[in-house]
């Protein structure tokens, strides 16, 4: 009888679908048990604890790989085999992370130590695209504040106060995307259909892509400066953490919202708080924060001009299907020494 690959599951995958069939079929599998563990997320101790010896790894972004995991996992590092001469061959042969984004992952180390990573492009682009503008709307329409009224039966509108609950429009407006990648562009192709009036966009490089859309490359700065809306849509490197900053506040429009679907770390909460208490900044829609869950005293869940959402990005229920299938076939393929379906960029 041969013997079932050892699989680590780091959070919940749809209890119904393919993903967990297969896995059943073909692996031995132990799970984050959120139940029993109390926590949302896998605590840090236990995820240590529970992939040694493993073969891989099915990991959602909220658990970090990095060197102190991949010792955990038992992979020595490349010069540690060559200096030994070690012939080795190593337990823990792929990870596959269960999200777009790779910051939870340190990719340099994984490639040293010889571990496949793999990742979940493409099936969730429109769904965060879609939720980018759910989250625009609802913040310039300031649906947090008129849900709370409906809560509390205080509805405000009367002919005196006719402005009741009056927020922003898009169209007319001038949007800034902070990052024309896959998700981004989607967010531009979605919004010139609201009618906007010019779209700008940051990042690394200019993208020839950008033409569709009528896109215009310009500095940070600038986009900061002239934009009724920034959309943050950027993935995440150490050069851009708290990238909006007390400094970038300023330089914005007091009359600006910004939006918010990559993750907390680009933004300085502290710094967002003022902004958003003293009016420097209009409103914003946040649907990643520093820590999640953001703990319910946080002052930004005190501001009324403050949506806060649970990391709902790519929350529908085909793309979650789609996201677990597709993990599942880069670990299944991982485990085989096929050829992986979707492998991470490569790493410098
Ligand atoms: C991603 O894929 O990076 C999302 O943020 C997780 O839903």
């Amino acid at each position: 009888m041969s013997v079932r690959p050892k699989l680590y599951i780091s959070q919940g995958i749809p209890e119904d679908g393919e993903a967990i069939k297969l896995y059943r079929e073909q692996c031995e599998i132990t799970m984050y048990d959120e139940k029993k563990g109390g926590v949302v997320s896998v605590p840090r101790e236990e995820f240590l604890r529970s992939i040694k010896g493993v073969d891989a790894i099915h990991l959602a972004y909220s658990a970090k790989i990095d060197n102190e995991a991949l010792d955990a996992a038992g992979l020595l590092k490349l010069s540690e085999i060559i200096v030994n001469c070690i012939i080795w061959c190593p337990q823990l042969k792929v990870i596959g992370t269960m999200s777009v984004g790779l910051d939870h992952l340190d990719l340099v180390e994984c490639s040293r130590r010889t571990v496949k990573v793999r990742y979940t492009p493409d099936v969730l682009t429109d769904t965060v695209a879609e939720a980018a503008i759910a989250l625009t709307l609802a913040t310039a329409r300031r649906h947090k504040e008129g849900m709370a009224d409906v809560m509390n039966g205080v509805w405000g509108f009367t002919w005196s106060n006719s402005l009741y609950l009056c927020g922003k429009n898009i169209k007319g407006s001038t949007v800034g995307i902070v990052g024309l990648g896959r998700i981004g562009f989607e967010v531009a192709r979605r919004l010139k259909a609201f009618g906007i009036s010019h779209l700008m966009y940051c990042g690394r490089t200019p993208k020839d892509y950008a033409s569709e859309v009528d896109g215009e490359f310009v500095a940070f700065d600038d986009l900061l400066k002239q934009s009724d809306f920034v959309i943050a849509c950027c993935s995440i490197n150490p050069s851009n953490h708290k990238l909006f900053s007390a400094e970038a506040f300023k330089k914005m429009k007091s009359s600006a919202i910004l939006v918010n679907v990559s993750r907390g770390v680009l933004i300085d909460q502290d710094a967002l708080y003022d902004a958003l208490k003293t009016g420097e900044l209009y409103a914003a829609g946040i649907d990643a924060t520093t820590p999640e869950p953001l703990p319910v005293d946080h002052p930004l869940l005190t501001l009324p001009n403050c949506t806060v959402l649970p990391h709902l990005g790519s929350a529908s229920i085909n793309t979650r299907h789609a996201m677990a299938n597709l993990t599942t076939r880069n670990i299944l393929a991982g485990l085989k020494g096929e050829p992986l379906p979707a492998p991470v960029p490569s790493q410098k």
